[in-house]
């Protein structure tokens, strides 16, 4: 029964992944379902009201877990985040692991990513007679990244074990990798390996959206003399850490909010990035 508008500009939004369905603990004040050109979002947009800020939350597979990695409506999503205000996305995402030292339960904050998306996602808003091409060296907010290191760092010691950097294997799917590609990735420099970073990312720096992932670890892929990877596995550990998985965003959103009228949460440094005269409503 909550309002289905509202008129303030929300500057923060967070993207909830597999084992992130809803943020527990904050106040929503109204609940958005904007239809885009694209079509609508992959699930409503839930305002939550924190320390006299907003919050935008969406859940990238749907209310109801509904879109595979390869069905996500990844353009409508970010584009009704950016339609309502939003400058800055934290985005979790469950990970499998490429690396020992990462080991399930641990977060990363992964400063690079390698496509091996198939092309079958639309990844871009620039076509059909918008063209534009923008700087995707480094993919990650640098700005997003020391904020979430810093927040992990007050809550070490309570359990959260965060990697500062890594590069995030942006496969295909829905299938997991075979052995022989885990391996290679290993090889390539991957640290992690999900299925959800990319377009999500790409069309976020088009629509010059600050955005950082947070990774969380639930499984060792298959190179590992540990378990194969199976969806009973990421469950298991995605369950058993979404009080980590929830403080550590909490915190960041504590952080965040207190910036609202900083450079960080209005992304001004990218202005610039998208030059096609881009309309995103
Ligand atoms: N998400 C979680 N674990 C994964 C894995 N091993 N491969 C791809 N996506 C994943």
């Amino acid at each position: 029964d909550l309002p289905t508008t509202f008129d303030k500009p929300v500057h923060i939004a967070v993207i909830g992944g597999t084992g992130l369905g809803q943020l527990e603990g904050y106040e929503p004040i109204a609940v958005l379902n904007p239809i885009t050109p694209w079509g609508p979002p992959a699930s409503p947009i839930s305002i939550l009201s924190h320390n006299g800020t907003y919050i935008a939350f969406l859940a990238r597979h749907g209310l109801h877990h509904q879109f595979a990695p390869h069905e996500v409506p990844n353009r409508a999503s970010i584009a009704a985040l950016r339609h309502i205000g939003v400058r800055c996305v934290i985005a979790f995402t469950a990970v499998g692991s490429l690396r020992e030292e990462i080991k399930p339960m641990d977060f990363v904050v992964p400063h690079q990513v390698i496509d091996r998306t198939k092309g079958i996602r639309p990844f871009t808003f620039f076509e059909g007679g918008v063209v534009g091409h923008v700087g995707f060296a480094d993919p990650f907010d640098a700005g997003l990244a020391q904020v979430v290191k810093k927040c992990a760092e007050h809550l070490d010691g309570e359990g959260v074990v965060l990697h500062e950097k890594g590069t995030v294997i942006c496969m295909e799917g829905p299938m997991f990798s075979t052995r022989a590609e885990s391996h290679m990735y290993r090889s390539w420099g991957g640290d992690v390996i999900n299925m959800s970073t990319l377009p999500e990312a790409k069309l976020a720096r088009e629509a010059e959206l600050a955005y950082q992932s947070i990774c969380m670890a639930t499984d060792y892929d298959c190179w590992h003399s540990f378990e194969d990877v199976n969806v009973e596995m990421v469950g298991k550990y995605m369950r058993a850490n979404s009080q980590n998985a929830k403080r550590l965003v909490g915190a960041v959103l504590d952080q965040l909010s207190k910036l609202e009228h900083s450079d960080l949460v209005m992304a001004k440094h990218l202005e610039g990035y998208a030059q096609g005269g881009l309309k995103f409503m």
